[in-house]
C-alpha cells in the first residue's frame, strides 16, 4: 500500500462516510481540511476515526502569533491525529510554541510545517516572497532548517523541491500530486508545482497527499490500481 493521504475535500460529511465505506480498504490514510473541520468539527473527526480506524492528517494550516497557535493546538487535545499542519512562515517562536503544545496535548501527532503552497507558481512566488522559481534551494533549505531547529517533525512541500532538502531529516509530505496523464493534459486545476506520484516517491517523499485525482475521478478504483495503493 503506497503512503498516500486522500484529501477528503469538496464532500459533505455524509458523502465522506459513503466514500470511506466504499473505498476504505483501498485507502492508506485520510486528510481532513479546514473545509470539513469548520463545518463538522471535532465530533466528525472522532466519528471517522472510530468508524474507519485510519490515521488522520488534520490540515488546518495554523498561522498566527505564538500564543494563539499554541492555544489552538491545546484546543485539539483529545483528538487522535497523525499529522497537523502549521505554516512555517509563522516564524521560529511560533513553531517552538507549537512544538511544545503538540508534545503536551497531541501525543503521537507529528507537526508538519507548510513551506510554499503548491498552488503558487512563478509569478506568485516572485510577488509574495521575491523568490525565483528556479532558485528555490536557499529558501527551501532555510525553511527546513527552521522547522528542524524548532522541533517540528516534518514539512509540506512540492515534490519539485525535494532534492533541495534531501539531506535534512524531516518527514516530507507532498501535495500538488497529479497523475502523469493529467499533467500531460494540463488537468491540474489550481495546483501549479505538480509532480506525478512515482516521481515524488522516487525523489524522496515519505507521504503524498492526493485529493481530486481520486475523489473526482469517474473511476477511483482505477486510480487506486494505478497507484498500487
Ligand atoms: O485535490 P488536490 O490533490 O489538489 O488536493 C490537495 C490537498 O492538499 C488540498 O486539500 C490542499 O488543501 C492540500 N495542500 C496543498 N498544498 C499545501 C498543503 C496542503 O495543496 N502546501
Amino acid at each position: 500500500m503506497k503512503k498516500v493521504f486522500v484529501a477528503l475535500d469538496g464532500m459533505t460529511a455524509e458523502e465522506v462516510k459513503v466514500f470511506l465505506t466504499r473505498y476504505s480498504d483501498d485507502i492508506f490514510c485520510i486528510k481532513i481540511g479546514l473545509e470539513l473541520y469548520l463545518k463538522e468539527g471535532r465530533p466528525f473527526i472522532k466519528e471517522i476515526k472510530d468508524s474507519f480506524g485510519k490515521d488522520i492528517f488534520l490540515d488546518l494550516k495554523l498561522h498566527d502569533i505564538p500564543v494563539t497557535v499554541a492555544k489552538s493546538i491545546a484546543s485539539l487535545s483529545g483528538l487522535d491525529l497523525k499529522f497537523l499542519t502549521i505554516h512555517l512562515s509563522g516564524g521560529v517562536q511560533m513553531l517552538e510554541a507549537a512544538a511544545v503544545a503538540a508534545k503536551e496535548h497531541l501525543p503521537g501527532c507529528t507537526l508538519l510545517g507548510v513551506s510554499y503552497l503548491t498552488s503558487l507558481g512563478k509569478n506568485e512566488l516572485h510577488d509574495i516572497y521575491n523568490i525565483d522559481i528556479d532558485q528555490m534551494k536557499t529558501p527551501m533549505t532555510k525553511m527546513a532548517l527552521m522547522a528542524k531547529q524548532s522541533g517540528i517533525g516534518g514539512m509540506v512541500l512540492s515534490a519539485k523541491e525535494l532534492n533541495h532538502i534531501s539531506d535534512i531529516k524531516l518527514v516530507k509530505v507532498c501535495p500538488g500530486i497529479r497523475l502523469s496523464s493529467e499533467i500531460e493534459k494540463g488537468q491540474c486545476q489550481d495546483q501549479k508545482r505538480v509532480v506525478d506520484p512515482n516521481t515524488a516517491f522516487k525523489d524522496g517523499a515519505d507521504f503524498l497527499v492526493m485529493g481530486r485525482s481520486i475523489t473526482q475521478s469517474k473511476n477511483p478504483e482505477a486510480v487506486f490500481k494505478e497507484l498500487d495503493l
